[in-house]
């Protein structure tokens, strides 16, 4: 039987840099919007060092690890370069992503199952490093057994695709796309995988997902920036931290 545990809201802070580094100043600083982030009740930081830089930087990354009281999730494409920083950084996870220089956010999960020899030995150097290695997949049973045969105590399951199909009011591929992702969450669950949960959520579909029994995270930025223009970053926090607890009340252990 799954124990109900209560979830972990992460904040993604790359799109305050992206405000940022529109304008090439110091402003706004995302360590600050972390730091109001951990103030406002939030479990822990993801920031994603692209290889282009085009949002968080080098710097910020060793700042989040230096000021930031709580885990630092380091989003990164499994590239020698991504290695060797989160080696230096030493944060508290490492999600691998997949990456691609045109796309405007990450577009799908990571291959994990045509990228095996090259994942296998990387995931190891870094479980050695004492890193937690997530892979951000799709809710997919081959990806999901892949995970696990790679040797990554999580993953991080793609909710991109359910988010747009709400979004564009598609009932249908929503509710396939929920169960795809609830059925993901119960083979990963009891492979003893962790799992996590991120990308395009926003209130009505973080709660949603926190309904899924063996969901322990979710990892959350754009909706939650955009929304902290509105209300503020500690109300968009608090708001959201509702909606999780609400959707988590309604979780139900699998029997
Ligand atoms: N999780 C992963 C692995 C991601 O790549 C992203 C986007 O950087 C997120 C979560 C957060 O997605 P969003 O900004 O759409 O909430």
């Amino acid at each position: 039987m799954t124990v109900i545990h209560s979830i972990r809201l992460g904040l993604n802070i790359d799109h305050v840099a992206t405000i940022r580094n529109a304008r090439g100043g110091n402003n706004p600083d995302p360590v600050r919007a972390a730091m109001l982030g951990v103030e406002s009740g939030v479990d822990g930081i993801t920031a994603h060092l692209r290889e282009d830089r085009r949002h968080i930087r080098d710097e910020d990354m060793a700042r989040l690890k230096l000021e930031i009281a709580k885990p630092l999730n380091f989003e990164m494409a499994a590239t020698e370069e991504m290695k060797s920083i989160a080696l230096r950084v030493k944060p508290h996870a490492a999600c691998l992503v997949p990456e691609k220089r045109q796309e405007r956010t990450t577009e799908g999960g990571l291959d994990v199952v045509g990228q095996h020899n090259h994942l296998k030995p990387y995931i190891a150097q870094l479980n050695e490093a004492d890193i937690r290695v997530s892979l951000f997949i799709e809710p997919d049973r081959r990806a999901i057994e892949m995970a696990h045969a790679l040797g990554a105590p999580v993953i991080e399951l793609h909710t991109g695709t359910y988010c747009e199909a709400v979004a564009h009011g598609d009932h249908a591929r929503s509710s396939q796309e929920l169960a795809r992702l609830n059925e993901g969450a119960a083979i990963a669950g009891a492979l003893g995988l962790e799992v996590h949960a991120g990308h395009g959520l926003d209130f009505a579909t973080a709660e949603k997902l926190a309904e899924i029994p063996e969901i322990r995270e979710l990892n959350i930025g754009h909706f939650i920036i955009g929304e902290a223009i509105f209300i503020g970053l500690h109300q968009a926090i608090t708001h959201m931290r509702a909606a999780i607890d609400r959707g988590r009340s309604r979780a139900r252990p699998r029997s």
